[in-house]
């Protein structure tokens, strides 16, 4: 596995990694099996697996954890070896932003909404950082998590309006046993927070059953989220939206994914489920 922490060494690595070939995974590190899902993902496509670590300033509000933001560089740079990716990046602040970051991406209205909402000015660090990693990588796919689905349609637009020549590719939600979405702020969680936090996605999978059942009024089956979640938990939203463009179905759905953020002691928790006809409901396909 190539390590390189200057854009010059990764343009040099990435010259022996045909472009055609290249799977782009961008993470901030604290490595887990959701990543490490990615990375199979883009092995599975046949692709070589291309990762960049790096907690990307940009992204946090001023009253966010960036300092608390987990660094686990040995442990993430030993899982990524074992996985069999080809290349990672490791830059530091400095070398992705040298003379501080002046130029931005904002895709109008997707920024604005749910979790942009709560976190001004996140979409535009993520969308920025995205930009710039792809133009250093020049990926054919990159692969991203559905558990971030605002951030897979953010992206999607990005990549459409500014014609990059990737795909995006969405991959199914990586849980623990009884449920819960893998998260890298999930260490954060106390005991007692961490029993309390399953009921988030025990609330998304009641909606889900509602669908498959027949259920299509949205305001029910939001209700049925919120409804579900322990009293340790403050609702910061549910939604529901269409996976292809993050649009809002309306009073009545026809699908695309349900959506919800709580807060839990100090920690941002979200996650969300396909609506889906079948019953199995929750479960990712794809
Ligand atoms: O999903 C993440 O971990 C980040 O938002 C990303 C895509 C790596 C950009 O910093």
């Amino acid at each position: 596995m190539i390590l390189c922490r200057t854009v010059s060494e990764l343009r040099e690595a990435l010259g022996g990694i045909p472009r055609e070939e290249r799977g782009f995974v961008p993470t901030m590190g604290a490595l887990h099996r959701g990543h490490l899902s990615l990375v199979e993902a883009a092995l599975a496509r046949g692709d070589q697996a291309v990762v960049s670590i790096f907690v990307n300033p940009l992204q946090f509000g001023p009253n966010e954890d960036l300092d608390r933001y987990p660094r686990t560089e040995k442990e993430d740079l030993a899982l990524l070896r074992e996985a069999g990716v080809a290349l990672v990046f490791l830059p530091s602040v400095e070398e992705m932003f040298p003379q501080g970051a002046r130029s931005f991406v904002e895709v109008e209205g997707l920024s604005e909404e749910l979790e942009g909402a709560l976190r001004p000015g996140h979409f535009r660090g993520v969308a920025t950082v995205c930009a710039r990693l792809f133009h250093l990588f020049e990926p054919a796919r990159g692969y991203f998590g559905w558990k971030d689905m605002q951030q897979v349609c953010l992206l999607k637009k990005m990549v459409s309006d500014l014609a990059f020549p990737l795909e995006i590719v969405p991959c199914p939600v990586v849980r623990e046993e009884d449920g819960l979405a893998l998260s890298s702020r999930n260490r954060f969680l106390d005991a007692e927070q961490r029993v309390a936090a399953v009921s988030l996605s025990q609330g998304l999978r009641r909606a889900c059953f509602a669908f498959a059942q027949g259920e299509r009024r949205r305001a029910v089956l939001e209700t049925l989220v919120r409804d579900a979640l322990s009293p340790s938990l403050r609702c910061q939203y549910v939604a529901v939206r269409r996976s292809e463009d993050f649009s809002d179905p309306g009073e009545r759905v026809d699908g695309g994914r349900i959506l919800a953020a709580a807060l839990l002691g100090g920690v941002h928790l979200i996650d969300n489920m396909p609506l889906e006809e079948a019953p199995g409901a929750g479960i990712d396909a794809s």
